[in-house]
């Protein structure tokens, strides 16, 4: 048991990258009609530490949710002091145990404007609010497969090195959802098809977060640094928000200055399709496929584009899986699209 403990541990580490409030509250601020009488949970989220916990709790009742739900991972590496248990002979590194908390009522909070770790203990001076501890907090776990039940909407910053399977499950229990991810997630077999068949899609904000990260973690040449009080920090270039609650920004058209040449849009040596190198380069007259960056997708909306295929990652869909060339230079992946009302003259 400990063995396994410290395994999932080792596994997680990776994977520990604290949101900011800020980063929180500037995506929410687009999806609060969503959350009126609805369950949310957060399944990577360890109440004490994490900012999507706070979020929810401090706006409880402005948003008007019915519940919140917080499960928090066995592997977590240890941050507090909270909850802790001690595997005894097996290690002197005490791990954090798995628990969940569970919110239905939030009284007016402390009053210092602030939610901390004393607001979590305060929620839970409310009879009904509850802690409880879990076997494993694992999101895959029955136990928390039982309260992705009870939920309507997920909302978290998940293990980046489980994204898949973490999407995978939020689409077979059909729930909605508002989580992080990295921008290459777009092109897994796993994710591209729900964006293509519009069932998932990106929030508002992509590109630069930064994100607090353990102690123990190594110091990068890059990217990395640490503040005054000594806490580290990772940024990643390309995050985005994964979704499927509707938001305005995927109703905006995308105001198409250009007209097609064919000297300005070449076509690659294998596809039967046009290249368009950046998104504000497409041409607002043309009627077939193009070839645009995957960053099209931060600028997508569904009535004006239709998104026929990606250049990659389907080894066994014939549709698929080969590299587009142009005069036999490999081009950055490429998602094919279509304009449904191009402009005629
Ligand atoms: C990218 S971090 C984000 C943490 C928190 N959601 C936030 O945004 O600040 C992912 C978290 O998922 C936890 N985690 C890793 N594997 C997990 C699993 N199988 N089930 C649930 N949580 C897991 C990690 O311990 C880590 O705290």
């Amino acid at each position: 048991m400990a063995n396994k403990n410290l395994n999932a541990a080792k596994t997680a580490k990776k994977d520990e990258f604290y949101t900011q409030l800020t980063d929180i509250e500037r995506e929410l601020q687009h999806y609060w009609p969503h959350f009126r009488d609805k369950v949310v949970l957060c399944n990577c989220d360890d109440p004490y530490e994490s900012n999507f916990f706070k979020y929810f709790a401090l706006r409880f009742n402005q948003l008007g949710l019915k519940k919140l739900i917080c499960t928090c991972y066995n592997g977590s590496p240890v941050q507090g002091n909270e909850l802790m248990i001690d595997f005894g002979d097996f290690t002197n590194d005490p791990k954090k145990i798995a628990y969940k908390v569970e919110i239905t009522e939030v009284k007016d909070l402390n009053g210092d404007g602030a939610v901390d770790l004393s607001d979590v203990q305060y929620l839970l001076k409310n009879d009904k609010n509850v802690c409880s501890i879990l076997k494993t907090g694992d999101f895959r776990d029955p136990e928390c497969i039982e309260l992705l039940k009870q939920a309507d909407i997920v909302v978290t910053n998940p293990p980046f090195s489980l994204f898949r399977e973490y999407v995978a499950q939020l689409i077979e229990y059909k729930k909605k959802f508002l989580i992080i991810g990295n921008q290459n997630n777009i092109t897994y077999k796993e994710v591209f098809p729900l964006l293509m068949k519009n069932q998932i899609w990106l929030g508002y904000k992509s590109g630069d977060m930064a994100f607090k990260v353990p102690d123990d973690y190594e110091p990068k040449e890059t990217r990395f640094w640490q503040d005054e009080s000594g806490q580290k920090w990772r940024s990643l270039g390309n995050i985005c928000w994964y979704t499927n609650l509707d938001h305005n920004k995927r109703h905006e058209e995308i105001d198409l200055v250009c007209r097609y040449s064919s000297d300005e849009y070449p076509r690659y040596d294998n596809y039967n399709a046009i290249n368009v190198n950046r998104v504000d380069d497409i041409p607002c007259d043309y009627n077939e496929i193009m070839g645009v960056p995957i960053t099209f997708l931060d600028k997508y909306n569904p009535e004006q584009f239709e998104i026929i295929g990606i250049d990659r990652y389907v080894e066994d869909n014939p549709n698929y899986g080969h590299r587009f060339l142009l005069k036999g230079k490999e081009v950055y992946a490429r998602i094919l699209i279509r304009n449904k009302h191009p402009q005629t003259i």
